[in-house]
């Protein structure tokens, strides 16, 4: 017999009473359950970052991440990342760069750039450099290491890098 627990989901700003079985992901969660379908399954162990969501703005592979350890977090997915009719200035960016073909990736793509640039705006250290004395210049080196969690496989990574370029600081 499953296991399950009662929880308060908040995703995109908004609440959801669920009960979930203790081993389900968040991904599943998501695209199952909530229809929410924005993050994708690509590999579903946590290597190709297709399924990238942001939790309290961090960015976590929600397929990783089992819905059970969730309740106080403020979750935002994809289709969370826009301010209403407004498009998030990556969308933007990944638009005008012609930053995909297919765009399974797409949405991991965006959640993780989002919360990369976050990451930079609280001045976390380079990873390039490893210089913990300064925020890191987002160049193009910087991005895709950082954004090295996040495979693209019809191979779009240098308008992905171009379309983040444009949106960092
Ligand atoms: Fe989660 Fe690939 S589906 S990392
Ligand atoms: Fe097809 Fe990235 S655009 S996998």
């Amino acid at each position: 017999t499953p296991i399950t627990a009662d929880i308060r989901l908040s995703v995109n700003r908004t609440e959801y009473p669920i009960t979930v079985d203790t081993r389900e992901t968040l991904l599943d969660t998501l695209r199952e359950r909530l229809d929410l379908i924005g993050a994708k399954k690509g590999c579903d162990h946590g290597q190709c970052g297709a399924c990238t969501v942001l939790v309290n703005g961090r960015r976590v592979k929600s397929c990783l991440t089992l819905t059970v350890t969730l309740g106080e977090e403020e979750i935002t997915t994809v289709e969370g990342l826009a301010d209403g009719d407004t498009p998030h200035p990556l969308q933007t960016a990944f638009v005008e760069n012609d930053a995909f073909q297919c765009g399974y990736c797409t949405p991991g793509q965006l959640c993780s750039a989002a919360g990369m640039l976050a990451e930079a705006a609280a001045g976390w250290p380079s990873v390039v450099t490893e210089d913990v004395s300064t925020s890191p210049r987002l160049d193009g080196r910087e991005i895709r290491e950082r954004m090295n969690g996040n495979l693209c496989r019809c191979g779009a990574y240098v308008n992905i890098v171009a379309a983040i370029a444009e949106v960092a600081p």
